[in-house]
């Protein structure tokens, strides 16, 4: 599905019915990253995936990006859709997104799944990186951003021996165009310090984290564990950055678990 909001086209997945769940997707992907989820909690709960800005069949505006006008689109497609409470599952940028959503709408949020994702800002290093990969994706390609991200994504057991989710996680970054590959590098490279913010998250709030997940790893899980109010943690054995898709049945019970637990 399709809507035009905030001067662009936004593509989503609306599936299902109950309380909304709304999975925002990792940088560089899409909203096909949460299949497998989309499929299991379809049965029981309206599962809204969106591909936000710059990322899949959503469009990709050669201009400046920021984290907040992702989660801007976010609201005003949650507003297009009626949804006026709902539960948010976000995994790396799609976290910084949602930990950007709460601080502007936390009356929308039911409650707060943040995965793979950290509440720092980039180093300063980091962010000279972020401009080198600008770089690579505008000489090179979405391909060559493939190459550099997909030993970031996926632990060495699955780029061995599970082609198909190598294949369809190279797909994935590969569709997308480079201005918005630029324009979330931009925008994650300007995004501010999240951790003094932490102790004012007042909704429940699910961390997950794949043990082998060197990107955002599981210290970054266990600081906003720490800092947010009666958040849990969980730590998702021989998974690494996008633990949802390498191991998809434990990832998908703890947002069920999690759902669960929450007050009507
Ligand atoms: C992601 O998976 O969204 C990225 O690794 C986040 C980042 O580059 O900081």
């Amino acid at each position: 599905m399709q809507a035009t909001l905030n001067g662009i086209t936004l593509a989503y997945n609306d599936t299902g019915t109950g309380l909304p769940i709304v999975f925002l997707h990792a940088f560089p992907l899409n909203r096909t990253m949460w299949a497998e989820q989309e499929a299991a909690l379809s049965s029981r709960h309206r599962v809204i995936t969106i591909d936000l800005r710059g990322h899949g069949e959503s469009d990709a505006p050669l201009w400046h990006y920021s984290l907040d006008q992702a989660a801007d689109d976010v609201h005003a497609l949650l507003n297009h859709l009626s949804i006026r409470q709902a539960l948010f599952v976000g995994l790396s940028m799609g976290g910084y997104i949602l930990l950007a959503f709460y601080r502007i709408y936390a009356n929308q949020v039911k409650g707060m799944v943040l995965a793979d994702t950290k509440a720092q800002a980039d180093t300063p290093e980091g962010k000279a990186g972020r401009f080198q990969m600008a770089q690579i994706a505008y000489k090179q390609g979405p391909s060559a951003i493939a190459d550099i991200m997909l030993p970031k994504l996926l632990s060495p057991a699955t780029i061995q021996s599970r082609p198909e989710i190598v294949q369809r996680v190279r797909a994935m970054i590969e569709g997308n165009q480079i201005s918005g590959i630029a324009g979330d590098l931009m925008a994650m490279a300007e995004r501010p310090d999240s951790v003094p913010f932490l102790k004012q998250i007042s909704c429940p709030t699910q961390i997950i984290v794949g043990e082998l997940d060197h990107a955002t790893p599981p210290a970054d899980a266990k600081l906003m564990a720490e800092q947010i109010p009666n958040a849990k943690l969980a730590i998702i054995p021989n998974a690494a950055h996008l633990a949802n898709l390498e191991q998809p049945e434990a990832f998908t019970r703890l947002i069920a678990e999690f759902q669960s637990g929450l007050k009507n």
